[in-house]
């Protein structure tokens, strides 16, 4: 299949890019658009055989459900058969923007979206060509991240272009997406509301609105309430090493370890803080990317993908992470480098 890659206007999306992109969802096919937190790989969410096609492009497992995007209150109003109290506040504070809801599912939407579950995962962008997108084809959008699964996920129009390039006719290219990590899921379907994926919205911005809330942690329950958490989401073909410490100790574990691999001739990575940068060029990586500032975390978010997927086109045989604090954006982030990392994490406090 031919790709068609459109540069759009991420302010003011050009109408007949808009309308071009719409035409296609209509049709079935499938749509790559950029939304605030990562790249989206849009489908009919109505249409089950477009839908099916999102699994098959991705190589996505089937039991894994998908988040259907809205433009407005009354799509989603089609897709929820009961909206609680809590879900009402998300909606008033976080909408639109980097929150998910989960929550029981209307009989239109079908069980190849939501993976046979009662529950269907819904949000509101806040990118102006998502918006505009889903209002041009006035239709509930499914998209997962547009990644082939297993690989990170896309922040830039080149990184959808790398995996989807011949499987889909179209990618709306609007540049750099602004949070870089995928959107918080949070179950408001009853009971407390519980995180089942950290994500762009904080737990401590979510509680600052709802009260104390739940983190599903799925090495405590066996399975998951969000399918996709238990996969591990990005397996680098390099070995990718999380160190947790301060910026003294991380540096001199980091040196170590790139000597250690240069003597086993492998090539090293390291992504690592704007603070740690400047005592790690002359330990002499095969590469350094700075992930962005300890004191700015959205920095780090925004550019995390970006460096992962660099590491590997670069053919790093080793790479070594340098983990940030907890909490807030931190969450997320970590929450990522650890799926990255599998056991290899390493505390040098
Ligand atoms: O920021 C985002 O959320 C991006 C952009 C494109 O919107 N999308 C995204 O989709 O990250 P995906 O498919 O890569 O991740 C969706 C996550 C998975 O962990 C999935 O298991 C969970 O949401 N999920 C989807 N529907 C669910 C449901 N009905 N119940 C529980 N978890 C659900
Ligand atoms: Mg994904």
């Amino acid at each position: 299949m031919q790709t068609k890659r459109s540069y759009i206007d991420g302010v003011q999306p050009e109408a007949e890019l808009l309308k071009e992109g719409a035409e296609w969802l209509r049709a079935g096919e499938l749509v790559a658009f950029p939304t605030e937190t990562v790249y989206g790989l849009g489908a009919n969410a109505l249409n089950d055989l477009a839908c099916a096609k999102i699994f098959e492009v991705k190589g996505r497992p089937q039991d894994n459900p998908l988040i259907v995007h809205v433009c407005n209150r009354a799509m989603a109003n089609r897709l929820v058969e009961a909206w609680t109290p809590v879900a009402e506040l998300c909606v008033q504070h976080f909408w639109p923007g980097p929150l998910t809801l989960v929550l029981p599912k209307t009989a239109i939407v079908s069980n190849v979206v939501t993976a046979g579950l009662p529950n269907v995962a819904i949000r509101m962008p806040s990118h102006p060509v998502a918006l505009r997108l889903i209002e041009a084809a006035g239709l509930p959008i499914a998209a997962p991240s547009a990644n082939l699964s297993g690989k990170p996920s896309p922040t830039s129009g080149s990184h959808v272009w790398r995996d989807m390039k011949g499987k889909i006719p179209l990618i709306l290219d609007a540049g750099a997406c602004q949070v870089g990590v995928e959107s918080t899921v949070l179950d408001v379907s009853g009971g407390v509301p519980t995180i089942l994926r950290p994500g762009g919205i904080s737990k401590e911005q979510l509680e600052s609105i709802l009260g104390e809330i739940q983190v599903d942690n799925p090495s405590e329950c066996q399975v998951p309430k969000a399918p996709g958490m238990k996969y591990r989401h990005y397996a680098p073909r390099g070995e990718l090493i999380l160190m947790i410490g301060s910026t003294e100790r991380i540096v001199q574990r980091m040196g170590n370890e790139i000597h250690r691999g240069h003597s086993r001739l492998k090539k090293v990575g390291v992504l690592c803080t704007l603070e740690s940068a400047p005592f790690l060029h002359n330990r002499l990586p095969d590469l350094l990317f700075v992930l962005g500032s300890k004191e700015h975390l959205e920095e780090v978010a925004s550019n995390l993908f970006e460096g992962l997927r660099l590491c590997d086109e670069r053919g790093m045989d080793v790479i070594l992470a340098e983990g940030v604090k907890e909490g807030g954006l931190g969450t997320a982030i970590m929450n990522r480098l650890q799926k990255a990392a599998g056991q290899r994490i390493q505390y040098v406090l």
